[in-house]
């Protein structure tokens, strides 16, 4: 079979694949024009990768292609409806990366809160020549209010740690409500508008959708307390960025924590990049060595049931698997 690899799959998955399976691996090219990638993709059985933005043109100069396995949990880069529509399988990667970004959001949230990059910049720049007075004073973590915009399974982890580690009060937003969360972690269901106006720390872990797109703007950066500090992990088109560049600017909100921007990789000239209530991060959330290995390996494993004719174990459209069952009768 032949298998496109793009931009990220470890090393020790794309050697396997390769030992049963012709695999070519493109990373920082446009896979619009690159002449290699596009040829490839004309003969492709499958694509396993991160982040390639499927769209109809694309789909229409792959014309063997039965399964696209992203090798993250989000899948706004997939048009899921157009690939049922053509028998596409789609798969993504739920569930091993969860603790780890949990993990990374606690990080965002103490490393604004307490101003540890700022102050590791301080320190480094040879600053500290005195003691330090409230000029250089963080906020606490512990006891204060997390809400929590989208409680799936990342942020259900987000919330064990705030409630077991921080004590922290839980409130948190999302389509339905959460029974075991409210159990677990007395976690408290209120609308979006709530939410804003009694966080300290107001965290959007949702996955991007028609729904949840821009999301977040002026709007809502001005419900939220003078205090609130911000922290987004979800992707950056759920937010209407420039509100947010203007609600730190005009101290409408404290601080951010962010790990995802409207355009990836952030230009240079971005001004959240100049303020230093802002902690950014290059989109890093489920990047350790462990969980990118764990991210291949059951991306690799969706592909290769797709292209055996299995039902992958993470099939976001399993209507394409199903009617190709019944059509085999
Ligand atoms: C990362 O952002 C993912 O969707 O896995």
């Amino acid at each position: 079979m032949k298998i496109l690899a793009y931009e990220r799959v470890e090393d020790p998955v794309l050697e396997q694949l390769n030992r049963a399976h012709d695999v070519r691996f493109f990373k920082n090219i446009n896979p619009k024009t690159d002449p290699d990638f596009l040829q490839f993709l004309h003969q492709a059985d499958g694509i396993i990768g991160l982040g390639l933005e499927v769209d109809k043109p694309l789909l229409d100069q792959a014309p063997h292609l039965k399964i696209i396995s992203n090798v993250s949990v989000g899948y706004n880069n997939l048009p899921i409806d157009e690939l049922t529509k053509r028998k596409i399988m789609a798969t993504n990667t739920p569930g091993v990366l969860t603790d780890t970004v949990a993990d990374l959001v606690f990080g965002l949230i103490l490393s604004t809160a307490r101003r540890i990059p700022e102050l590791d910049r301080f320190v480094k720049a040879g600053k500290w020549v005195e003691l330090v007075d409230s000029t250089y004073y963080g906020v606490d973590v512990h006891h204060k209010t997390l809400g929590i915009i989208g409680m799936g399974r990342i942020g259900s982890a987000i919330a064990q740690r705030a409630y077991a580690g921080f004590h922290m009060n839980i409130v948190y937003h999302s389509r339905t409500k959460k029974p075991q969360a409210e159990k677990d972690f007395s976690a408290v269901h209120l609308s979006l508008e709530e939410l804003l106006s009694v966080s300290d720390f107001v965290c959007l872990i949702t996955p991007l959708t028609k729904e949840t797109e821009r999301m977040i703007g002026k709007k809502e950066f001005a419900r939220m307390k003078k205090s609130a500090i911000f922290i987004n992990a979800s992707r950056g088109q759920t937010i209407i960025e420039q509100d947010l560049i203007d609600a730190l600017t005009e101290g409408t909100i404290a601080g951010a924590g962010l790990d995802v921007f409207e355009k990836e990789p952030i230009d240079p000239d971005n001004p959240l990049l100049r303020m230093d209530n802002v902690v950014t991060l290059p989109h890093m959330g489920s990047s350790t060595y462990e969980t990118e290995l764990h991210m291949s390996k059951l991306a690799a494993e969706n592909l290769l049931a797709g292209l055996a004719g299995k039902k992958p174990k993470n099939l976001i459209n399993p209507e394409v698997w199903e009617n190709e069952q019944h059509e085999k009768g």
